[in-house]
């Protein structure tokens, strides 16, 4: 499949879909970043970089560059830094095929409370972290974003996508006080996670979400 990986980072995600077999764009605005993926995808061998290609931009800057030619557009943990996230899904729905896939993950504004009152914070911080939408970050651009399950949802819908699955990601991991999992727990504890994801009930208490949505024909 030809997939595009939007604000690639450090290319982790775009190395492994390249090592199953597919060819990836790896897309970011950081020339740093591209360096360090450039260099991943070295370290996985020749083939894994001959199927790798890379382009330095935004994913609001997509559609000059590129016509509808990928399978599926992954953003991950991209849309918390863009000014305008419904212009964003817009440029990926315009680079997928007919039939292809988006799947964009962001931190679920609505876990933030949640952790914070499990870690022992008093009433004001939970509330405030209740209202609060925007978080300044050393990162990229120095704000981040954090949307609510539907709001993620919405981003897609307004970008003329169907949702194909809305779930949650990582619902009891940062929930976990104690130590860090045993190795022979690892397996485990990652098919309790896929299994949450799926319940619709968990999605407010996941830590991150994830649309998959498909462009119509
Ligand atoms: C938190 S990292 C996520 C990296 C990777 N997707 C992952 O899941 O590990 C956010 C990435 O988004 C990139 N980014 C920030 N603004 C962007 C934009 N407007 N378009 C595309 N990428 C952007 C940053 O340069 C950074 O590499």
């Amino acid at each position: 499949m030809r997939i595009l990986d939007a604000g690639a980072g450090t290319g982790r995600l775009a190395v492994r879909l390249s090592i199953l077999g597919h060819r990836v764009r790896a897309l970011d605005p950081s020339p740093r970043m591209l360096v360090l993926a450039q260099a991943h995808a070295a370290a996985a061998g020749p083939a894994v970089e001959e199927r790798l290609t890379y382009a330095a931009g935004t994913i609001e800057g997509l559609r000059s560059q590129k016509g509808p030619c990928y399978d599926i557009a992954v953003a991950h943990h991209v849309l918390e830094y863009v000014p305008d996230p419904v212009a964003a899904v817009r440029a990926l729905a315009a680079s997928l095929r007919t039939g292809g896939h988006v799947s964009l993950v962001t931190a679920n504004r609505l876990a933030r409370p949640l952790r914070l009152a499990s870690q022992g914070q008093g009433p004001e911080d939970v509330r405030a972290s209740m209202e609060e939408r925007r978080f300044r970050t050393e990162l990229f651009g120095g704000w981040r974003t954090e949307y609510t399950p539907l709001e993620l949802e919405s981003f897609s819908s307004m970008a003329g996508l169907a949702t194909v699955a809305l779930r949650g990601v990582g619902v009891f991991a940062n929930l976990q006080t104690g130590p860090d999992p045993a190795p022979e727990d690892e397996a485990l504890w990652l098919q309790v996670e896929l299994d949450a994801g799926r319940v619709p009930e968990y999605l407010g208490s996941a830590s991150y979400i994830q649309c998959i949505a498909r462009k119509p024909v």
